[in-house]
């Protein structure tokens, strides 16, 4: 292991220039890999715009029943037009979501936290890669946590989901999670989405923060980005195109849109910015005109 002392900062990121080794696949980083990979990739980034909304309601995972989610059977085929990926545990995906659609799977695979314990960094792969590809999911999704004391299990379980999704052409989503440790700061995300990369995962999630587009030059894969935590209608869709405009290739929203008085009219809006190039302006007008 290199030594930690004498560390140069890192600074030459090269923002704006182009990934160069895009190939012509729509996705970053995925050029290399196999057909079934590049498939399911392509049910998560649109091969038209590169881009993907995914719809995050996994959170009954630790959270139990959340606001917003007390019904899935009733709040989730609503939105189902208007998302690429439903992003959820294989319990909601079983029980309350019809097959009887087009959208793509983030099956969540890690657990073992639950909102009663003090440190939410312990989990474990619950999910076998047997059930995943029985639930032909597109991807497959697990928390890590860099720097917090379930470190080197979460890296574990990253690595154990990446290389079963490797021997059957599914990829792996790593979820970047923050706690109570881990600061919200580019000097975390940038040291965290790049372990997640390099460990193999195909795709990162992780949460926006000051110089966002270093992050992405920085990160070889795809990046979503976590809506977090509900903010009124205009804020949430200036989160959305702030991203984007600096090169993030999607969101993972759950209760920026779950959580809207008008979470259809939401998901739609969010998509205008994702996939058309709106401005968060543009987008909150389209959002108001829906709604009157
Ligand atoms: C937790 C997750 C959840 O899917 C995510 O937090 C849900 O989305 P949101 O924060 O937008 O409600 O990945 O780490």
């Amino acid at each position: 292991m290199a030594d930690k002392d004498g560390l140069k900062v890192a600074k030459d990121y090269h923002v704006g220039e182009a990934f160069a080794n895009q190939g012509d696949f729509q996705v970053k980083g995925a050029n290399g890999l196999d057909w079934g990979m590049k498939h399911r990739l392509s049910k998560i980034f649109d091969p038209k715009t590169g881009k993907t909304v995914m719809f995050a309601f996994d959170h009954g995972y630790f959270m139990g029943s959340t606001a917003g989610l007390e019904r899935l059977d009733l709040t989730v085929p609503k939105l189902m037009p208007y998302v690429d990926v439903l992003m959820c545990t294989r319990g909601a995906l079983r029980t309350c979501i019809p097959a009887s659609n087009r959208c793509g799977v983030a099956l969540r695979t890690s657990s073992g936290s639950s909102m009663l314990d003090d440190d939410l960094s312990h989990e474990v792969v619950a999910v076998d890669i047997e059930d995943a590809i029985r639930l032909n999911v597109d991807c497959m999704a697990v928390q890590t946590f860099i720097g917090a004391d379930g470190q080197l299990e979460s890296l574990d379980n990253l690595s154990q989901v990446i290389n079963a999704g490797m021997q059957y052409g599914i990829p792996t989503l790593g979820v970047v999670a923050v706690g109570k440790n881990m600061e919200r700061t580019d000097k975390y995300f940038k040291l965290a989405t790049r372990i997640v990369a390099e460990m193999g995962a195909q795709i990162v999630k992780t949460y926006n923060c000051e110089h966002f587009d270093e992050i992405v030059a920085a990160c070889p894969v795809p990046i979503v980005v976590a809506g977090g935590k509900k903010l009124p209608e205009d804020e949430a869709l200036t989160l959305a195109y702030d991203v984007i405009r600096q090169g993030a290739a999607g969101v993972d929203m759950g209760r920026n849109i779950f959580q809207s008085e008008h979470p259809v009219e939401m998901a739609q809006a969010v998509r205008k910015v994702v996939h058309e190039g709106f401005t968060d302006k543009e987008a909150y007008q389209f959002y108001q005109e829906l709604i009157h």
